[in-house]
């Protein structure tokens, strides 16, 4: 059993972005669009700036109110497109229910989606034209490679179909050769697939959801929950049990959520490098 370090691939793969970073001839820069004051998604915004500064790249801020209208956020969104500083645009998720996150989402320009979530982005990743993938989903694949975990030919289950983690996940893996099952909240029997998987991913947002029933002797069990259960923060992995179990498992917090934020990094170099 082993337990997978967050912290130290993180700082791994930001000292590699700095680098890169450093060798550019030009400023990078991120516009983030936050829609009202959800305190999961303030937070993750403010270690997304805090990433960009200790990576030397520029961080710009654009906050609206829970009750802004659709229009207001595309014609920012638009305004975003057209000016050369700024490299990458990001919206964060979720947002307000009277919004059209798809329209939304679809307005910022594919050269400057450094989420992988409008359609044309997302659609050359689901043909396999492309490995440039969601943070996330791009995240998973990194810890998988960096522990040196074989993806060719496994059995992987992804647990959650969100177009944030669980299907692009699945589609990166799947261009990697891994066989995959994506489960979600209607899947029958889930045991039943999930105790064969040699890779397990869990992204449904219950806290541990995921116990050691669920789970095959050896796998590798990757936690993409965050949860908060009596002001602690747990995953959707029953971590104390599965853990003794599994071969690799990522913790939460200190696993998937370090690599996400890097990724977010990185991804802001891909764009930059049109190597997407
Ligand atoms: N909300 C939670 N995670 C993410 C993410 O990776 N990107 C965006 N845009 N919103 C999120």
């Amino acid at each position: 059993m082993a337990v997978f370090d967050g912290k130290a691939l993180a700082m791994l793969i930001k000292s590699q972005v700095a680098e890169e970073v450093k060798k550019l001839n030009k400023k990078l820069k991120l516009a983030v669009i936050l829609v009202g004051q959800n305190p999961a998604s303030e937070l993750y915004v403010r270690n997304k700036e805090k990433a960009c500064s200790d990576v030397g790249i520029d961080f710009e801020l654009i906050r609206f109110a829970e009750i802004c209208k659709q229009a207001d956020v595309v014609k920012k969104i638009k305004e975003l497109n057209r000016k050369p500083e700024v490299s990458a645009i990001l919206v964060q998720l979720p947002l307000p229910k009277h919004l059209n996150e798809r329209e939304i989402i679809d307005t910022i320009s594919p050269d400057k989606d450094v989420d992988c979530l409008t359609q044309a982005n997302f659609g050359k990743l689901a043909l396999g034209l492309s490995d440039f993938a969601p943070c996330t989903a791009a995240g998973v694949l990194e810890i998988l490679k960096a522990s040196q975990i074989a993806i060719q030919g496994k059995r992987v289950a992804v647990v959650g179909r969100s177009a944030l983690v669980g299907l692009p996940t699945a589609h990166l893996l799947t261009k990697n050769n891994a066989t995959v099952a994506l489960c979600h909240s209607k899947t029958q029997k889930l045991k039943k697939i999930t105790k064969k998987a040699d890779i397990l991913v869990v992204a449904i947002g219950k806290p541990k959801f995921i116990t050691k029933k669920y789970v095959k002797k050896h796998a590798v069990v990757i936690d993409v929950g965050i949860n908060k259960v009596d002001g602690k923060i747990c995953g959707d992995v029953d971590f104390e049990k599965v853990k003794k179990k599994a071969h690799l498992i990522t913790p939460v917090p200190g696993g998937v959520g370090q690599i996400t934020v890097s990724m977010l990094l990185k991804n802001i170099l891909l764009l930059n490098l049109e190597k997407k």
